[in-house]
């Protein structure tokens, strides 16, 4: 019996080891940067630039904010990525409760200088990073960059940011590499996952595909629909139900309820809704502790057609009350 358990126990051991090293060696899921060749004609950068700062947000993140302004705009240089947060930093942006960030992380230059930016990274490594999570060493980014997200974004849209981001101004700034603790440092890396597929829009004559399309990209769908505070996916009960708490400089702020349900959108009109995205295309003044965490300087410039379509696709979606969810 005795040794029966003790080649058990060996045999889990290796078993251990095995699952280890597998571990280890295999993860991130990881495939080689594939090749993209882009054509960077005039109209592909200005639908990249128009991608880059108005939907999908990207410079909102990889860039300072000014808070003295309504929504935060992005300061120049745009893209040369932000001060580091640690362990001390107050909460900001999606709920993360009282803990407080496990480690260091400087949201990087995603200019061109081949130095401290992306300059020198090839178009496939860029995509492999944007839309699968995986830097160019083949280790997984930190999920605060949204690529699980962004793994939803059509290839030709990919395509117009890499032509936008290529003719960006280069900016040398350097924003160390992030320092995680165990254990977040290996969960990180069960995230990623490759993109195998052509990823392909819907035509955007069809406009609530077109919206629904648009809610997933420009993360509205990421922002105003709760989560399983355990596996952390969205809750289909309460799509776009809103109601989620954020943090800004010491405040709470409640995601809107998106649904057409009367506590939602439901009490709007499209005239309005289109007029709450233009409101704010100058940004005004506001003392810091009254701002918002809507990112309302990018939004602002959304060509109407895109708020529209939005619009639709949030009508389409089934109506749910709004609640606050628990912080
Ligand atoms: C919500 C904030 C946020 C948004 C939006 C965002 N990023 Fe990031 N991004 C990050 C963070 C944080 C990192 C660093 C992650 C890490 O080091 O693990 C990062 C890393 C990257 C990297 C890897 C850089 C390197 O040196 O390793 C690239 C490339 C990148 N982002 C490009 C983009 C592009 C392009 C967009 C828009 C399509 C975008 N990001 C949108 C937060 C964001
Ligand atoms: C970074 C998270 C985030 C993203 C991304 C985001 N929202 Fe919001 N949104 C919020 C928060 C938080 C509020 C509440 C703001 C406040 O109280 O100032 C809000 C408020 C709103 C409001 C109400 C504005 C008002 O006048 O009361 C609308 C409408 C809205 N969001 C629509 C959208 C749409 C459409 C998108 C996608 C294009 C989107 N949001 C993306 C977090 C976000």
């Amino acid at each position: 019996m005795k040794k029966f358990l003790l080649g058990l126990v060996g045999v889990l051991a290796l078993a251990a080891a095995g699952v280890a090293a597998w571990y280890w060696g295999y993860l991130p899921k990881q495939q080689p940067p594939q090749e993209w060749v882009v054509e960077a004609t005039p109209e592909l950068i200005e639908r990249g630039r128009y991608l880059t700062i108005n939907v999908l947000q990207c410079v909102d993140c990889h860039s300072e904010r000014d808070w003295t302004l309504y929504g935060g705009p992005p300061v120049e240089p745009i893209g040369a990525g932000r001060a580091c947060f640690d362990r001390n930093s107050p909460p900001q942006g999606v709920n993360v409760g009282e803990s407080a960030f496990p480690g260091v992380m400087c949201i990087r230059n995603i200019t061109q200088d081949p130095e401290t930016g992306i300059g020198d990274w090839t178009n496939g490594e860029i995509v492999r990073a944007v839309r699968e999570g995986v830097d160019r060493d083949g280790n997984g980014l930190f999920p605060i960059m949204p690529y699980f997200i962004y793994r939803h974004l059509a290839d030709d849209d990919m395509r117009a940011v890499l032509a936008y981001l290529r003719s960006m101004p280069v900016v040398e700034s350097v924003r160390p590499r992030k320092q995680i603790d165990f254990p977040m440092s290996s969960l990180v890396q069960l995230w990623p996952e490759p993109v195998t597929q052509e990823i392909v829009a819907p035509d955007p004559s069809d406009t609530v595909a077109y919206g629904e399309y648009l809610s997933r990209v420009a993360r509205c769908e990421f922002c105003h629909t709760p989560r399983n505070p355990r596996s952390f996916d969205y809750d289909p009960a309460r799509h776009m139900a809103g109601g989620m708490p954020f943090f800004l400089h010491g405040r709470t702020l409640w995601a809107m309820n998106l649904t057409p349900h009367e506590t939602g959108l439901g009490s709007w009109t499209k005239e309005m809704f289109l007029a709450r995205f233009k409101l704010h295309g100058t940004p005004t003044p506001v003392a810091p502790e009254a701002n918002t965490l809507m990112n309302w300087n990018a939004f602002a410039g959304m060509t109407d057609e895109d708020v529209l379509a939005l619009w639709d696709y949030f009508q389409s979606v089934p109506p749910v009350p709004y609640r606050r969810e628990p912080i």
